[in-house]
């Protein structure tokens, strides 16, 4: 990925939680592989509470230094990247501050990138402190989720952000799209031809998409508690996802081509009838537990929740899509914090043979599953029947197991490393376009709606355990099960 267009990467939010965890280390990274990043461009970080550049650099070697290579820092590297660093000190409240913005990138070669790791409030200000100062030419700005909290909102945000930038300068980040297990769920399915024949209605009987996380709201709970699950989780991750795993093949891997057909899936989920939501949605809030020997206290009790709160920290969602290809499968989506691990993966069950020589196992459904595991020990899972060694004609559960690191020695790259070059370089395949979001909101809402008019609270769940009761039951309705629940 070699490149020699210049850019000023400027950081909103330059000393925030996100820049410290992710933007700078994977700027970094970039850095340090050598030859992805133009030797010329610079990154102009903006904050407030920090006096001049000297002591912005403490601050990123205090605190991004820890969160870059895991095994050790290339300290000649970490000096260069230091040098790339240049800073601005700007009162976001105060948009005549923005004049030495553009007195800092007055006169600089290549594209601007404007990325906004701060809140959602201050978007629009920070588009019009932008525009106000002739910045919005020749630049790309970078939006963080959540963007907007319901569809009226994120219609609100992106049609001031609209009114400054247009379409194609903006970047809306989901960081599960940059994920390169993502990447290659694309490869498989369009890459080769074993499996497309296959992904369909006709031989998939359901399938699973599980984010858990193992973590609980850490300092983010008054953001959190406004928020839930469906808003952090659903909306933007899961149903991206969704999009990659049931979309129609491109006719080419433009941004647009990508685009248009994640889209068409979003239209076709099948709308929630409010009266069903009791069949098709579940949500839960957990309670302490213990996870891995550790007790972990409820959520209600987390700083910044409200002790009384109905907040989701937990979604299980039963999903079907609306077309040819997929009527009548059910997707079941399913997110959740302090659940008993962390991981992010897609199951995808085939339906039985329709007749078996060999005995009922072969009838089983599940018999034949892909198993797209993204996080943690990225592999795929092909699990098919075949004879146990011996007498007899006896089935047994094998997989062909492909482990990326096995192949790959080399190249992994984080989902935010991938995501920053694409914005560097004007590839917008990976980010969200308005009309995906759009779609997105539009379907999650009548959830939000009727949850926050129900004066049912979300069911409990023991912190380390995999979510309410419930979550199976939808599925028990269905014949089938979670995944870890098979064995
Ligand atoms: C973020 C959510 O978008 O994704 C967080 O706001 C969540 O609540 C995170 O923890 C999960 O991302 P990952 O990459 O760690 O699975």
């Amino acid at each position: 990925m070699q490149t020699d267009s210049s850019f000023t990467f400027v950081l909103f939010g330059g000393t925030g939680d996100l820049s410290m965890r992710k933007i700078l280390p994977a700027l970094f990274e970039a850095h340090r592989a050598g030859g992805m990043l133009a030797d010329s461009g610079k990154i102009v970080a903006v904050a407030r509470h920090v006096a001049d550049r000297a002591a912005y650099i403490d601050w990123v070697n205090e605190h991004v230094k820890p969160h870059v290579s895991k095994n050790g820092v290339d300290e000649t590297a970490w000096a260069s990247f230091l040098d790339r660093i240049e800073f601005v000190k700007i009162d976001l409240g105060n948009p005549e501050d923005f004049t030495l913005l553009r007195d800092a990138l007055s006169g600089r070669p290549g594209i601007r990138v404007f990325y906004l790791a701060t809140g959602p409030s201050l978007f629009v200000p920070i588009c019009h402190a932008l525009a106000s100062v002739g910045l919005n030419e020749n630049s790309r700005i970078v939006l963080e989720k959540p963007l907007g909290y319901d569809l009226k909102s994120s219609n609100a945000i992106n049609d001031a952000v609209g009114e400054i930038f247009a379409e194609e300068q903006i970047y809306r980040i989901d960081h599960y799209l940059g994920k390169e297990p993502v990447q290659n769920l694309l490869a498989l399915r369009f890459g080769n031809v074993l499996f497309e024949p296959l992904w369909r209605r006709e031989w998939v009987e359901s399938i699973q998409i599980t984010i858990a996380e193992e973590l609980g709201v850490e300092a983010r709970g008054d953001f959190y508690d406004n928020t839930g699950a469906l808003r952090d989780m659903v909306q933007n991750h899961l149903l991206q996802l969704l999009s990659i795993v049931a979309m129609e093949p491109p006719h080419s891997m433009d941004s647009d081509s990508v685009r248009d057909e994640k889209l068409r899936v979003l239209r076709a989920l099948k709308p929630i009838d409010p009266r069903d939501i009791g069949k098709v949605a579940v949500r839960g809030q957990y309670h302490a537990g213990v996870i891995r020997g550790n007790a972990v206290p409820a959520y209600a009790t987390e700083p910044g929740v409200k002790p009384d709160s109905t907040t989701e920290t937990f979604v299980a969602l039963k999903v079907e899509i609306e077309n040819w290809r997929w009527a009548g499968v059910p997707f079941f989506l399913r997110t959740g914090k302090r659940l008993a691990d962390r991981v992010a993966e897609i199951v995808v069950n085939f339906r039985a043979v329709p007749h078996s020589a060999l005995g009922a196992s072969a009838l089983r459904g599940g018999a034949n599953r892909l198993v797209i595991r993204l996080q943690p020990n990225e592999t795929i899972r092909l699990y098919c029947l075949a004879k146990q060694p011996g007498e007899g004609m006896n089935l047994a559960s094998v997989h062909l197991d492909l482990a990326f690191d096995r192949f790959f020695r080399e190249g992994q790259m984080e989902a935010y490393q991938r995501l920053l070059l694409d914005v560097i370089n004007g590839r917008l395949a990976l980010f969200v376009r308005r009309d995906e979001q759009e779609a997105a909101w539009r379907w999650v809402e009548p959830i939000l709606n009727e949850w926050a008019a129900s004066n049912k609270p979300p069911k409990p769940y023991a912190a380390g355990t995999w979510g309410p009761a419930a979550a199976s039951a939808m599925l028990a309705q269905h014949g089938t099960c979670w995944l870890e629940e098979e064995n």
